[in-house]
């Protein structure tokens, strides 16, 4: 039986799963679920935890769809070699149903996917071959021509999400009808992000016959052409954009977005600072574009002068993304915690005292916990703290040289190791005064007018620094 809720029952909802054996029934049927806390104005807004996906996103559908059309169609057997050209989520869709059916997968990726992305996809099963992530449409090394090609000359079978018409068809007769089921048919709006046009297209599909009144509105990273295109009908040029999965510099062919009337715009900054909020306020970890729909969802809510209900979608989790959007130095870096400007070496300052994001050790630490801490958090020196006081400073080389001379070295305190040589500056520093210590090896520390230690400034804080400045 479908449990279709009414508005007495609690707002979380997911339906009975498809009669596909062990894990490939898991795929679909997602929760959804009412934001509680989030001003969505006089509307309620729902999200779709698309991230419930046993793949973890919501390409898990159509990795199922596609190789489940192409059995259909006869164009694969059980010796068919399958190839995609992907550099996300649609290859971890592929991988997990590949891996239950028992197909070979091969899967070309651009090399500036995350070693963490290309070790899930390995552990799933599926052959990567890595190509340039530099070359355009055209070059042989660009990664959909390079699987083309691979499956033409291998007599495999190339997937491509961004013609297969299976892609939309998963949305359309999954996606959809589960959210107009989850709804009780009360639905006004639904709020799309664009990777291949899928999810779009399949879910147009399906309300223009069932609920031609509901608004289908985009979400799109600023950068991408396909707002511009909803909007005026020109494609710009294309800019670059961090967050992963949506927006795209060329309408994809399976993509239809005459439906589209209304396109919302968002930048990297509100889209991550957004998926932030989502966590903290409701409890619910999302991926990067998942802040671009709800950015998007939440201003088309609140332009809205009567209540309305409206639908978005959580399409991947944010466990994939805590080192960056969750991690605060990362944000810093980027540009994105601004927090209290002063105009000085302070907004610099990566790991700030302050904020208390330094990484530090004590004097009597083991060199192994400096070393352990630089690993972890990914850094080649730390200021050693002897209580407030700043007392040395240890890098990477300092742990090398110790290490190499003494076998015992590691057990040993940090105090036998720092370099106590400090060099101090104050915040109204100027950034120019800071290269020639750079260039002799030194990393300033730098203290207020009390001599209270606010944090180190390293080339790498500079190089961010002037990034922000200057892009
Ligand atoms: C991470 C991610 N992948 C994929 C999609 C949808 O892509 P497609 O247009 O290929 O269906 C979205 C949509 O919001 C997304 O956020």
């Amino acid at each position: 039986m479908t449990a279709i809720p009414t508005s007495k029952e609690p707002s979380i909802t997911t339906l009975p799963s498809r009669s596909r054996p062990g894990v490939l029934g898991l795929i679909g049927n997602t929760p959804l679920v009412k934001l509680q806390v989030i001003d969505t104005g006089p509307c309620e807004l729902f999200v779709k935890l698309e991230s419930h996906n046993p793949g973890g996103s919501i390409k898990d559908r159509i990795g199922l769809s596609m190789i489940e059309a192409a059995e259909a169609a006869r164009h694969i057997d059980s010796r068919t070699l399958i190839v995609e050209a992907t550099a996300g989520n649609t290859g971890l869709g592929l991988a997990l149903v590949a891996a239950l059916k028992r197909y070979r997968l091969l899967l070309v990726i651009p090399d500036k996917m995350s070693q963490e992305k290309v070790t899930h996809l390995k552990a799933l099963g599926a052959e990567v071959v890595m190509t340039r992530s530099d070359v355009g449409k055209g070059h042989p090394q660009y990664y959909q021509d390079l699987a083309a090609e691979i499956a033409r000359k291998e007599g495999g079978y190339f997937v491509n999400q961004f013609e297969n018409p299976a892609n939309p068809l998963a949305h359309e007769t999954t996606t959809a009808p589960e959210i107009w089921t989850q709804t009780n048919g009360q639905l006004d709006a639904v709020v799309c992000g664009v990777g291949s046009g899928g999810t779009i297209t399949g879910i147009g599909n399906f309300l223009r016959r069932t609920a031609p009144h509901v608004e289908l509105v985009l979400a799109d990273p600023a950068g991408s052409v396909l707002a511009g295109w909803v909007k005026e009908r020109v494609l710009t040029d294309a800019g670059s954009w961090l967050v992963e999965g949506i927006g795209e510099d060329f309408l994809p062919p399976i993509c239809n977005l005459d439906p589209v009337k209304q396109a919302y715009t968002i930048d990297d900054e509100e889209s991550l600072l957004t998926a932030r909020r989502l966590l903290r306020e409701e409890g619910i970890l999302a991926g990067s574009s998942s802040g671009t729909l709800l950015a998007a969802a939440i201003r088309y809510c609140r332009e809205q002068t009567q209540p309305k209900r409206v639908v978005t979608f959580v399409c991947d989790s944010g466990s994939k993304y805590l080192s960056k959007m969750f991690d605060d130095g990362w944000m810093h870096d980027q540009g994105f915690l601004r927090g209290v400007q002063h105009g000085d070496l302070r907004d610099i300052i990566g790991r700030s005292a302050e904020t208390a994001a330094v990484v530090t050790v004590s004097p009597s630490d083991a060199l192994i916990v400096a070393f352990s801490r630089m690993k972890l958090y990914g850094i080649s020196q730390l200021p050693v703290l002897d209580g407030a006081r700043v007392v040395g400073i240890l890098d990477e080389s300092d742990v090398l040289l110790a290490a190499i001379k003494d076998s015992q070295a590691f057990r040993r305190p940090v105090r036998e190791f720092m370099s106590t040589a400090l060099i101090a500056v104050q915040p109204n520093t100027e950034v120019e005064e800071l290269l020639p210590l750079f260039d002799r090896g030194l990393v300033p520390i730098v203290r207020d007018t009390e001599g209270k230690f606010l944090g180190l400034v390293t080339r790498s804080d500079v190089l961010s620094f002037l990034r922000r400045k200057f892009q």
